[in-house]
């Protein structure tokens, strides 16, 4: 298929958040900003670089201002979690220009999670976004337990939608329903993101998938089908939230990437380059498990390797010619 004729499809690495904010190994911010540029090298472009929450609640994410000065200017879109207003007000502090901001689709969720309700923290989210527009800085709004809480049991859909609704109604840049601790099916998947991107349209609908019952790949799969076109996913399956008892990893995004390139889309991101960062992510936090797909695509890697390096000793003076990895 032609590069410049495939659809693109937005993958945001969330690993250095969602990835690193329950790891028992705390990385200081040079660790965190070599897994970043280590995303950035393979050609991530959409990266959520942390959080702004209490560093009693997720000493993980202490010192994510320190990330934030660090980061590559203008390299890519970054964002950060925020769970409050005063989250908000660091992150811009910080000189962010985009936060992601939690609501929830179970009040325990909320009680459990940030210690307020799930209705204060909506009238907080649209507080957030009226300042935000003042501010100039664009709010991504993320469902969380949007398909099943740990607590309350399955998320009933019209919840879903009448948040999305009303958060894109009121400025929001983009809703991503979450899937915090990987309840969602298939079929669930499938049919709410119909329902949504017929509603909504599907340019601002992005989904969060964890991996916890291996049906993360299969509940991807089904909002492509629907017509969702962005993905979180965490380099190396990093990745579960310290509240929601058995979140395991995100869905790993050397798997997504896989998985939405071989599908035909457009990721922009260079697998070779996300298996050396999925490397750095295990070795800097010695729990890393890896992607699924990262034997076969190290095989590939290597063998492609091997016949530049084959191709090279034949023609010395062409150097270089075609040795990236079929993506
Ligand atoms: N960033 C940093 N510190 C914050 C903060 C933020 N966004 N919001 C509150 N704090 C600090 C307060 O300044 C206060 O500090 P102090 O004890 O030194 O005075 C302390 O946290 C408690 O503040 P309070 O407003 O009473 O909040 P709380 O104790 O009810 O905690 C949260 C609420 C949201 C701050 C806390 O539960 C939290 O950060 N949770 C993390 C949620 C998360 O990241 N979940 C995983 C991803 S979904
Ligand atoms: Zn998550």
């Amino acid at each position: 298929m032609n590069a410049a004729k495939r659809e693109q499809i937005v993958v945001t690495d969330v690993g250095p958040r969602d990835g690193l904010q329950s790891q028992e190994k705390i990385l200081t911010p040079e660790q965190r900003l070599a897994l970043i540029d280590a995303l950035l090298l393979a050609g991530v472009r959409h990266l959520e670089v942390g959080s702004f929450v209490s560093p009693k609640a997720v000493p993980a994410m202490a010192n994510t201002d320190a990330v934030v000065a660090g980061l590559p200017p203008q390299a890519a879109h970054y964002t950060a979690l925020v769970p409050n207003f005063k989250g908000y007000e660091l992150a811009r502090a910080a000189g962010l220009r985009s936060v992601t901001m939690v609501v929830y689709a179970s009040d325990a969720m909320s009680q459990v999670n940030v210690g307020k309700d799930w209705l204060t923290i909506e009238a907080v989210t649209e507080e957030m976004l009226q300042q935000a527009a003042g501010d100039g800085i664009e709010v991504i709004v993320t469902v969380a337990v949007a398909f099943g809480c740990p607590f309350a049991g399955n998320t009933e859909p019209a919840v879903v939608e009448r948040i999305v609704e009303k958060f894109l109604a009121r400025g929001a840049a983009q809703l991503v329903l979450a899937d915090t601790i990987g309840a969602a099916n298939p079929a669930q998947v499938n049919t709410l993101a119909r329902a949504l991107v017929s509603a909504q349209g599907a340019a601002q609908l992005g989904c969060h998938f964890h991996d916890t019952r291996a049906l993360g790949l299969a509940n991807v799969y089904a909002a492509v089908e629907a017509g969702v076109r962005r993905f979180d996913a965490a380099i190396g399956r990093l990745g579960g939230c310290p509240f929601a008892p058995g979140a395991a990893g995100n869905v790993a995004t050397e798997d997504v990437v896989m998985l939405l390139e071989q599908l035909g889309f457009d990721t922009g991101i260079d697998m070779a380059g996300l298996l050396q960062a999925a490397q750095l992510a295990n070795t800097l936090t010695g729990a890393a498990p890896g992607g699924r797909a990262s034997a076969w695509l190290q095989k590939s890697v290597d063998k492609t390797a091997q016949t530049a390096s084959q191709r090279q000793s034949q023609q010395p003076l062409q150097k270089d010619a075609g040795d990236r990895m079929p993506a």
